[in-house]
């Protein structure tokens, strides 16, 4: 999604900004640009498509100055055109901007100034507020810096949505003044410099000391130092924190792609999960972090777990590992349609907000919806600085390490081995027998092992992504919790390939899917030895006799759907509830290796942000 970088400092801005720019190309986006202040009003230079368009039209017209704004776009409002790349220009052309959000109300705020006289050179909402800011600074009466400050103040209190801006002017060289509202911005401390940004990653080879701006905040930043201050004009209490460094390109490693070398990671990114949070003892699991008592844990009555995407599928994997280990009833919902429903939530009830960036705004808008109606609220999230692990009640951190792919996989594995943990707690504090909860401890302490084993059939994964590769249309099937397995594997394909692919509940086949099978139809059956095996293995039977093929995800040893199925991704076998944890990583490395052999872009897919910080 956007990214906002911004520098004032002694150095040249431009190629500060670009190789920042380069280092949130992962967020996924379609248009970049920049503005820069050396004395001869604002330079801009903006370009729809890669950052590399951009740094082309930098190096045929360069920009010198010490102070600018940066920004890549994923368009809303407005095609992906160099027009409607940011940055935008107010209408006297000294006032440059950059935006990340939503704009609500922006075409009422166009009609007023369009009255007003002012032309528009763009599609976006961002113009407006531009020129809205321009209006305020213009009608100003204040002197120096405040001026500018004021006018953003001024002008977002017109303003409904969501915001993270920078902003610059040409009779304020050396100044950038940024602001948020739901989306996040961070200042990066330097010496002697500073920098503005939307993701610490932006960040990582030239500071790790940031503050992270507080909802509503206003920063005016100067190369030597930085003033933050409330929406009511109040001086706002900074804390400075050490961040660890981000990620580069070259922390690919020997991997290709950020998703391949992510997926390899996972043996040891489940067990960071799992990590000083097994108590043998007691065979239970110990989670400090949800700021609960085990008295209050004991009067949970329900559960409700939000998310979207991958993170909701991890949820809905949670929901039968909770149900089986600690009988609660847990309820699911996209985050997008619990914030505006009327769902109706038993009073203990517990919630859990599932967001890898911590950023995702429709969860965000969730958890706030449900502490609003008086919930406690905890959030899984793997960005320890988010705004939904700021927001949360307490919760637990999945401590992936940067996830840069823009599918989602090593946080799968980690959300869901969190939600084993819960149902190990709830349940080791409700009726799960501590032998039942020593097999399942077992069972998390061998996955590492495992994982490691599995990763090793890529090459035979690559073998059938080849075979396959031109398939059309897809459907993953699997039952109980490997259903949400299924679903996770349809949108890993879907996501990276741009192939068509459903999941569903293997059962659900005849009630209407089935008719989608023939030879050209591949079907990808979850069919793991288990309490639904055999109903499994009718599934198997029904698409062969509709000639449809079957890649099966079995264990290793089955020889009945070796005998079947067209091609088998054989797991390790491991506890019937830890299972899916290993499933899901056949189907990652299928929909990986398959998206190579279609030649798409595997870290950026068309269209995806990585954090998506918009509704
Ligand atoms: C899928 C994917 C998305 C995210 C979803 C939630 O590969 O990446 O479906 O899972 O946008 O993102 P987070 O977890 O950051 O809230």
């Amino acid at each position: 999604m956007c990214g906002i970088v911004a520098y004032v400092g002694p150095r040249d801005a431009q190629p500060i900004l670009l190789d920042a720019l380069g280092r949130l190309e992962y967020r996924g986006y379609d248009s970049a640009g920049l503005a820069i202040l050396n004395g001869h009003g604002v330079q801009v230079r903006k370009k729809s498509g890669r950052i590399e368009e951009l740094a082309k039209a930098c190096r045929a017209k360069p920009v010198e100055g010490r102070s600018g704004i940066s920004h890549t776009r994923w368009a809303t409002h407005g095609a992906p055109t160099d027009a409607n790349a940011h940055p935008h220009l107010d209408a006297s052309g000294k006032l440059a901007l950059v935006h990340n959000g939503v704009i609500e109300n922006y075409l009422e705020l166009k009609d007023r100034l369009a009255k007003a006289g002012h032309k528009f050179a763009s599609d976006t909402d961002t113009e407006i507020l531009a020129h809205l800011v321009g209006d305020c600074f213009s009608q100003n009466q204040e002197k120096g810096e405040v001026r500018l400050i004021e006018a953003v103040r001024k002008a977002l209190k017109q303003v409904q949505g969501t915001l993270g801006i920078a902003v610059i002017h040409s009779d304020l060289p050396g100044l950038v003044v940024g602001a948020r509202r739901g989306s996040p911005l961070v200042i990066g401390v330097g010496n002697g410099e500073n920098f503005l940004a939307s993701d610490t990653q932006a960040l990582a080879p030239y500071t790790n000391r940031v503050v992270i701006l507080q909802d509503q905040e206003i920063v005016a930043l100067h190369a030597d130092r930085f003033e933050v201050a409330s929406p009511l004009g109040q001086k706002a209490d900074v804390r400075v924190e050490e961040i660890e460094n981000g990620v580069t390109a070259s922390d690919k490693g020997p991997h290709p792609h950020f998703m391949l070398k992510e997926i390899h990671e996972q043996a040891e990114t489940v067990r960071n999960a799992f990590r000083g949070r097994l108590d043998a003892d007691e065979a239970t699991a110990k989670l400090g972090g949800l700021n609960l008592s085990s008295e209050d844990l004991r009067r949970v009555e329900r559960i409700f777990v939000l998310g979207c995407g991958t993170a909701l599928h991890a949820g809905m994997v949670g929901k039968y590992l909770i149900e089986t280990l600690a009988k609660i009833p847990v309820d699911t919902q996209h985050a997008s349609e619990f914030r505006y429903g009327d769902s109706p939530v038993h009073e203990k009830t517990l919630f859990f907000a599932v967001s890898q960036s911590g950023e995702t705004a429709d969860t965000l808008g969730a958890l706030r919806e449900a502490k609003r109606r008086g919930f406690r609220c905890l959030g899984i999230c793997n960005n320890v600085s988010s705004t939904i692990a700021r927001e949360s009640d307490g919760g637990v951190y999945m401590h992936a390490g940067p996830e840069i792919g823009v599918a989602a996989t090593k946080s799968f594995t980690s959300q869901v081995v969190i939600f084993t943990l819960l149902g190990l707690l709830l349940g080791r504090q409700r009726s799960l027998s501590a032998a039942h909860g020593r097999e399942i401890l077992e069972a998390l302490d061998k996955l590492p092992d495992q994982i490691l084993a599995l990763l090793q059939e890529s090459a035979s994964i690559q073998r059938a992504a080849t075979a396959y590769a031109k398939a059309r249309s897809m459907l993953f099937l699997g039952r109980l919790a490997n259903f949400p397995i299924a679903l996770e594997g349809a949108l890993k394909m879907k996501e990276v390939t741009y192939i068509h692919a459903e999941g569903y509940p293997s059962a659900e086949l005849k009630h209407g899917v089935i008719a989608l099978i023939d030879k050209e139809t591949p079907s990808v059956l979850i069919a793991t030895q288990d309490g639904v095996y055999d109903k499994n293995l009718g599934s198997l039977q029904e698409i062969k006799a509709r000639g449809g093929p079957v890649l099966a995800v079995a264990h290793g040893d089955d020889a009945k759907v070796a005998g079947l199925a067209d091609v088998v991704f054989r797991v390790p076998r491991t506890h019937e509830l830890v299972q899916p944890i290993l499933n899901v990583i056949p189907l990652q490395l299928f929909s990986y290796h398959m998206a190579v052999t279609l030649g798409r872009d595997v870290d950026k897919p068309r269209n995806l942000a990585k954090s998506v910080t918009v509704e």
